[in-house]
């Protein structure tokens, strides 16, 4: 059967939806079915069944989540599901001109999810948004290694 996997996206400009819809598009093309949720449509169940999961969250504020993940974050804190079924990778949007809160915004997913026993296939993504690289073109150039070397093992383990 062919693997769905849903990619949750956090943005405020639109970036990590972009990321979102090619790295979609690249995940077709190695044969599996991605779906792409923002984040202002889900809430905690929308981890209920399990399975494999990317998590696009960029960064604002104070190191924070963008305002469309706002409400699904704090239902994930509040409400606690058990992940345990639950595998996912991450790619953190953000810019090291913020110095002390480089893309926060994802890595406060990151913490959120393993706390609550997701298991995270491979190191998350950080993009830098003054790197002068796109993030869409480095995030698909990240998904395929992840697929071949992080997400099968996590997945036959
Ligand atoms: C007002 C504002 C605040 C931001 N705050 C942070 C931050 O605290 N840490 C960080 O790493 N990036 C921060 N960023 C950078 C964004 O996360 C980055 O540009 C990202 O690529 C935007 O993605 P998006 O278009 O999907 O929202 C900020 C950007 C803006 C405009």
């Amino acid at each position: 059967m062919t693997q769905a996997i849903t990619i949750l996206v956090g943005t405020m400009t639109g970036t990590a939806e972009l990321v979102a819809q090619e790295l979609s598009d690249v995940l077709k093309v190695q044969g599996f079915a991605p779906r792409v949720e923002p984040m202002e449509k889900v809430a905690a169940d929308v981890f209920e069944s399990g399975g494999v999961f990317l998590i696009v969250s960029s960064t604002y504020g104070n190191g924070d989540v963008p305002d469309n993940a706002q409400a699904f974050f704090a239902d994930l804190s509040t409400s606690r599901p058990d992940l345990s079924n639950v595998i996912y990778g991450l790619i953190a949007l953000g810019d090291t001109t913020y110095k002390a809160t480089f893309c926060q915004g994802g890595l406060k997913f990151d913490r959120l999810l393993t706390e609550l026993g997701a298991a995270r296939a491979g190191a998350p993504f950080l993009h830098d948004a003054s790197s002068g690289e796109l993030a869409e073109d480095q995030a698909c150039g990240w998904v395929a290694e992840w697929i071949s070397s992080e997400l099968a093992p996590a997945m036959a383990a």
